[in-house]
């Protein structure tokens, strides 16, 4: 199973809930890469630029294609690459998070950790990406609005889709 959607949506949590309930191992893209990296996402956008991040994420991605039992939360940028995308629609069950720019909005304002964010306008910022995004975030099998449930309903809705194969919301 994985998991997309924008920055704040909630997929590490989603996804850490949700791999409980399933018995599947849990990873998290933005983790894997900081720790093979040893340096922060924010360190790697800020010395090698965010088009070597998109390349460090597609190799991982490509990688992905031969895991069974897991469940990957996706950095909010991954499924932006169409590769990348077809490549997780291929083999695995995706799920959007969706939430709203407020919503998202007031989930990150306090963080600094997230370097597309950190601009002068970080609700104009969000709408302005959410909207280019919006068209590879559609393509998951399940899209799930957030800003009504909590991260364990969430999870529990992708189970049960996931098992019975439930198409859309
Ligand atoms: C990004 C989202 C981040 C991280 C990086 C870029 C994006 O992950 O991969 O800062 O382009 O949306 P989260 O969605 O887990 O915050």
């Amino acid at each position: 199973v994985a998991l997309i959607g924008f920055m704040g949506a909630g997929k590490t949590t989603v996804g850490a809930i949700l791999a409980q309930f399933l018995g599947f191992e849990f990873i998290d893209t933005d983790k894997v890469i900081e720790q093979r990296q040893g340096r922060r996402i924010q360190d790697i956008f800020a010395k090698e630029g965010e088009p070597y991040f998109r390349r460090l994420e597609s190799e991982l991605c490509a990688e992905l294609e031969s895991a069974t039992h897991k469940v990957i939360a996706t950095g909010g940028g991954l499924p932006v690459n169409p590769a990348n995308l077809e490549s997780l629609r291929r083999h695995a069950f995706v799920a959007c998070l969706w939430a709203s720019p407020e919503t998202l909005h007031a989930r990150v304002r306090t963080q600094q950790h997230r370097p597309l964010l950190l601009a002068e306008d970080p609700l104009a910022r969000i709408r302005e990406l959410l909207a280019l995004r919006t068209p590879a975030y559609k393509q998951a099998h399940l899209i799930l609005g957030v800003d009504f449930r909590s991260p364990a309903e969430t999870a529990r809705h992708i189970a049960n889709a996931f098992h019975h194969g439930t198409p859309g919301e």
